[in-house]
């Protein structure tokens, strides 16, 4: 199967009412553990990489892993997505690439830093819009910024959604996917006590489905970071401070008010370097590469499968057949023509 375009598992999985997991990637061994979880799930996929991913992989390198993923496993729809995208030029370095799918993140300056005016991110987004579709590839924009600052992106400020600015957003904008900020950050600090109310704030989902049920709602920093995970690192040498994530419960909550698609990246993180560092505490006197990245491989399948299972997304693998992108571009072009 060729690669699928996001939209199209994300409108699949709002008429099945389920989520799908968007799970970052860097090298041959996390894009394997994903697809050996969707294989043994029987879940649509949706692979994802930053441009630190892109960078840290060269392009050409991730492309092909991609090709060979598609290839070798032939039954599973997958959807490659250009995570946090901070200028147009960007995305169109992604969709020229081959990704199916593109997120214009346009609540930051191109420094990924810096909080942007309104208007510049509508401005921008428009511009992906316009450029993505014409391609049939998918859109997601972001209104409101996450906390956080880890690995760069994130201004640390949190400014949530403002539903109402959202209504606006996506009708100036035109994207298929909007990723909503409700309180949570990347990386595994989230939270310094079990998310409640308070700091979680899954009313803003509510309202904004009620207001939008036919955009598709994105949680970005959804790792749960679970305890057992943070507890082998610790056990075998690391020093990771107690924090919490975001509960399973609550990403089940969003996935029944409209939330498709959840990005989770640190679990798959903490999985492998717990794995690497029991392997190699247990064995020092190992140094085959193969040694410890088998069992990290297989650690983070192990979270693949579990979230797969929570969100949803397993057992449809089969309910469709793809459609094209060319398809795709004539859809949104018919779209575009009865708006205006
Ligand atoms: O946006 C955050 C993701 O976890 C990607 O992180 O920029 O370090 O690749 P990264
Ligand atoms: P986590 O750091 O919670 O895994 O979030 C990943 C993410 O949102 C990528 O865009
Ligand atoms: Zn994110």
């Amino acid at each position: 199967m060729a690669l699928v375009s996001m939209r199209q598992l994300l409108d699949e999985a709002a008429k099945g009412g389920y989520g799908v997991g968007a799970f970052n990637v860097n090298n041959m061994e996390q894009i394997q553990a994903i697809m050996e979880a969707a294989r043994a799930t029987r879940s649509p996929v949706i692979i994802q990489a930053s441009r630190g991913a892109r960078s840290y992989t060269n392009d050409r390198f991730l492309w092909h892993l991609m090709q060979a993923a598609v290839e070798l496993y032939p039954e599973i729809p997958v959807a490659l997505h250009l995570d946090h995208g901070n200028e147009p030029e960007t995305c169109r370095s992604a969709i020229e690439l081959g990704f199916t799918s593109v997120m214009m993140d346009g609540s930051l300056m191109p420094d990924g830093k810096t909080v942007a005016e309104y208007e510049h991110n509508v401005a921008v987004t428009r511009e992906v819009v316009e450029m993505a579709h014409a391609r049939g590839v998918t859109v997601e924009g972001e209104l409101g910024t996450l906390g956080g600052i880890e690995d760069g992106v994130g201004s640390g400020e949190v400014h949530l959604t403002d539903p109402e600015q959202a209504v606006d957003f996506v009708q100036r904008t035109g994207i298929d996917a909007l990723a909503v900020a409700i309180g949570t950050s990347h990386g595994a600090y989230k939270f310094s006590r079990e998310p409640d109310g308070q700091v979680l704030a899954m009313d803003r989902i509510l309202d904004i489905h009620k207001r939008l049920p036919d955009t598709h709602l994105v949680m970005h920093g959804s790792s749960s970071v679970p305890r057992e995970l943070v507890d082998i690192i610790n056990r075998y040498g690391g020093e990771m401070k107690p924090s919490w994530g975001v509960p399973i419960a609550e990403i089940q909550l969003g996935i029944q008010h409209g939330v498709r698609k959840i990005n989770v990246d640190t679990d798959s993180r903490l999985a492998i370097t717990g794995a690497i560092r029991k392997a190699m505490a247990e064995h020092p006197d190992e140094f085959d590469p193969r040694f410890y990245l088998k069992p990290a491989r297989a650690a983070m399948q192990q979270v693949m499968e579990e979230r797969m299972t929570a969100f949803g997304q397993a057992g449809h693998a089969g309910d469709y057949e793809p459609i094209g992108l060319d398809e795709m571009a004539q859809r949104y072009a018919g779209q575009e023509a009865a708006v205006s």
